[in-house]
């Protein structure tokens, strides 16, 4: 194993801190660069000198540079996670989700490292593909400016890869679920907000009828992948889905959180949000063909797992 630390942007947060605790289980040294926007030093372990934290923001391309010089490999997760703050803040929010795309990519190619992991996602389709399970061949189809970053930064990320030799690893998460997953803010997952929601007995707000659908994925699943993409001998050509190719309705997951927690508290429906996508299932076909999958959580174990943490 290398003695060279790898950098996880936006490691405080909720797919980043789970990937650090695994990376510093397997002996590996991290560098966490997070400008805790959601974030928290909570998440990160203390005190464990394999770990080190810089406080900054990846749209500081300078600081970047410091953050990725000496490493072994990047996994590029920094990004405002939120389609809906896309929608309200596009200005600010393309700091985030393309420029620092951007700022990694030169950084990397100013350093000589090669190997990148990168959180894209289903947005990217748009509603092509609603109804039917989403293959990557499937038009492009950006809705919102979250999408475009997203779709702007895998297209940055290939051409550093034909013209400077980094090794994008490129994944379209679906949805994403599980602990440290923030629910303080009204952009927050909705599993998240959901589930602590119906914890406190606070009314819950369904925007819409109820019957979009989602592909849930959960976290230590996910975490997994990471893991195989920094270490597979060679980058994956091209983006993977990640998904279980399974539909679940909001009504349906709300029914599960009721059924674990023996009642619900009162649903509301609100008017369905501008832009939101009806059903998104991914065809895992190439996730199979090109990684390990992982033995699935399903949704009612890691719904179970989340209400204990
Ligand atoms: P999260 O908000 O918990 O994590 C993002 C982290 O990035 C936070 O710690 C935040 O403080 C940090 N960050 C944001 N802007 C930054 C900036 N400009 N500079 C430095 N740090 C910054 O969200 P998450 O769910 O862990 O998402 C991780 C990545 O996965 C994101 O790129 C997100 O777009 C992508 N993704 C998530 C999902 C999902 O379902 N959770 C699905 C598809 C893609
Ligand atoms: C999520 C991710 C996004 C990712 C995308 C990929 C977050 C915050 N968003 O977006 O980063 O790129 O998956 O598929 O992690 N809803 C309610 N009530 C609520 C909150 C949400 O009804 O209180 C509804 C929404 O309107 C939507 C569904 O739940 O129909 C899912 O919303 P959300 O968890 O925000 O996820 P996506 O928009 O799918």
């Amino acid at each position: 194993m290398s003695d060279q630390p790898i950098l996880v942007t936006g490691g405080a947060g909720f797919i980043g801190s789970n990937l650090v605790d695994a990376l510093l289980a397997r002996g590996h040294s991290v560098r966490v660069l997070d400008n805790l926007s959601m974030g928290k030093l909570s998440n990160l372990p203390q005190g464990d000198a394999r770990l080190t934290f810089i406080s900054g923001d990846v749209a500081d391309a300078a600081l970047v540079s410091r953050a990725v010089a000496g490493c072994n490999a990047v996994v590029h997760l920094a990004a405002v996670a939120s389609v809906q703050a896309s929608v309200d803040d596009p200005v600010s929010t393309h700091q985030s989700n393309f420029i620092g795309t951007l700022n990694i990519c030169e950084a990397m190619r100013e350093h000589g490292v090669r190997r990148v992991v990168f959180a894209s996602s289903a947005a990217v389709y748009g509603n092509n593909g609603e109804g039917v399970a989403i293959d990557e061949e499937t038009a492009k189809a950006p809705l919102t400016p979250y999408a475009a970053d997203k779709l702007a930064s895998e297209h940055y990320l290939q051409f550093y890869g034909r013209q400077h030799g980094l090794e994008p690893a490129i994944f379209r998460f679906f949805n994403v679920f599980g602990p440290r997953q923030d629910p303080s803010s009204p952009y927050s997952g909705v599993i998240s907000i959901f589930t602590q929601r119906a914890q406190q007995g606070l009314p819950i707000s369904v925007f819409g009828d109820g019957e979009q659908t989602r592909d849930f994925f959960y976290i230590a699943d996910l975490v997994e992948l990471l893991l195989q993409a920094l270490d597979a001998e060679q980058a994956v050509d091209g983006a993977v889905n990640v998904g279980w190719n399974q539909s679940v309705s909001l009504k349906q997951l709300l029914a599960q959180i009721g059924d674990l927690l023996g009642g619900l508290p009162a649903v509301t429906h609100l008017q369905a949000r501008a832009g939101d996508i009806r059903h998104s299932r991914a065809d895992n076909s190439r996730l199979a063909a090109e990684y390990r999958l992982p033995a699935q959580t399903s949704l009612r174990d890691g719904l179970a797992a989340l209400l204990k943490s």
